[in-house]
């Protein structure tokens, strides 16, 4: 199963389901419009923080279980996320049974932008697999509560800006922990995949004097990386760059980069990167922490882009959302200091740290104010 935000430790098996030790999903909503083909589930984990944030992902399940599991796991995966990122936001996200290509239709939209609009406000959506700007500029036709939008409509445009913006920042937290300075000059850091956010990334560890190696299965990213940054190492693939002489490993394509085989042989001392779910299951992070690789929690690092489409919903400011994003240097550093202090793995301790803003702040909710 993929899962694009990344999963908290704790769930290695089914959540929200009968005998699950896990909470339950605070609402799940199946919905149907026959006419336009339309079969979506839209699952609210927590609102204890605020509204529930996540994508819409637009996949074709092999079955109405598989799509299931996948929100129930998501959108449990988002109020981590969204916890961890300071938003006052709860965690939530949507699958649409279907192939985007063929079955993706204005109707189909609209119709889903009315059942997202029927829950109040409960539910924000955004962009996921499958689903893009121009599609959120046609379910907010229907609903007010969409972020993600195109820039013509107020949106915040590419979210992959403040992804790598945030994953820098982590990276800064890590060497800080690691190497006791913020400045990642003369360190060699390596980039699998130079996408929308590696490419970025790139950007800024050049700024800052850091030595890349890149690889990447598509010769038109490397190019473009190649023609910007001239001075940029290219290695064959994936297996290579694991091997490579490195101080930072920055996962940026896709997931489960680091599994059983990999991480034995990885000789960075830090793996901080974009790509959710980086390590195929959580026994890898013991591997690498026996080791001495300090591990960023995927989800804590990667956590800029959603940062950046949640502040749509109070207007979209870049300034802001850059400084809300910055944090994630703070929130990095705060997690590897709990880790060290509890003697628990780097994940172990943000996941901690998520259930207790959850449980902390989402009681004062409880306390009545008039509205
Ligand atoms: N874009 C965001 O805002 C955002 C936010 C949070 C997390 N992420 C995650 O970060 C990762 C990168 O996102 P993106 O938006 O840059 O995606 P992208 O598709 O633009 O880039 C991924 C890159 O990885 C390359 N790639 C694929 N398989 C590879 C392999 N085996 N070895 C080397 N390179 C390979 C692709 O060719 C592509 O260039 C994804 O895992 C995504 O889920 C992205």
């Amino acid at each position: 199963m993929t899962d694009v935000f990344g999963l908290p430790h704790k769930d290695s098996g089914p959540v929200g389901t009968t005998g699950s030790t896990q909470p339950r999903h605070e609402q799940v909503v199946f919905c149907s419009d026959e006419r336009s083909g339309l079969y979506a589930i839209i699952a609210i984990y927590s609102t204890a923080l605020g509204p529930g944030l996540g994508g819409t992902r637009f996949y074709p399940y092999e079955s109405e279980q598989a799509a299931l599991a996948d929100v129930l796991n998501l959108s449990r995966a988002m109020a981590y996320k969204n916890a961890l990122a300071g938003l006052d936001l709860g965690g939530a996200k949507a699958v649409i049974i279907g192939d985007p290509e063929t079955d993706k239709s204005e109707a189909l939209l609209r119709a889903y932008g009315r059942f997202v609009q029927s829950l109040g406000g409960r539910y924000y959506t955004a962009c996921d697999v499958g689903t893009y700007s121009e599609d959120m500029d046609v379910i907010a036709r229907e609903c007010a509560y969409v972020t993600g939008r195109s820039p013509e409509y107020g949106g915040a445009g590419d979210s992959s800006i403040l992804t790598a913006f945030g994953v820098f920042q982590g990276m800064r937290a890590a060497v800080r922990h690691r190497y006791g300075t913020t400045s990642l000059a003369g360190k060699r850091v390596g980039i699998e995949g130079v996408g929308k956010v590696g490419a970025r990334l790139v950007d800024h560890l050049i700024e800052e004097g850091a030595e890349v190696v890149i690889c990447d299965v598509n010769e038109q990213a490397i190019d473009r990386v190649r023609r910007r940054h001239p001075a940029v190492e290219v290695v064959g693939d994936a297996a290579e760059l694991i091997t490579a002489d490195l101080d930072i490993y920055a996962p940026c394509a896709l997931g489960g980069s680091l599994n059983d085989e990999t991480a034995p042989r990885l000789r960075a001392k830090i793996v901080c990167g974009a790509a959710n779910n980086q390590l195929a299951h959580p026994g890898v992070e013991k591997q690498l922490a026996e080791r001495g690789i300090l591990y960023a929690p995927d989800y804590v690092v990667n956590a800029g882009g959603v940062i950046q489409v949640a502040d749509e919903i109070h207007g979209f400011d870049m300034a802001r959302a850059r400084a809300k994003a910055s944090k994630i240097f703070d929130t990095t550093l705060r997690i590897f200091e709990l880790a060290a202090e509890e003697g628990v793995p780097p994940g172990v301790a943000a996941d901690r740290l998520a259930e207790r803003r959850m449980s902390e702040v989402g009681r004062l909710r409880g306390i009545w104010l008039r509205s």
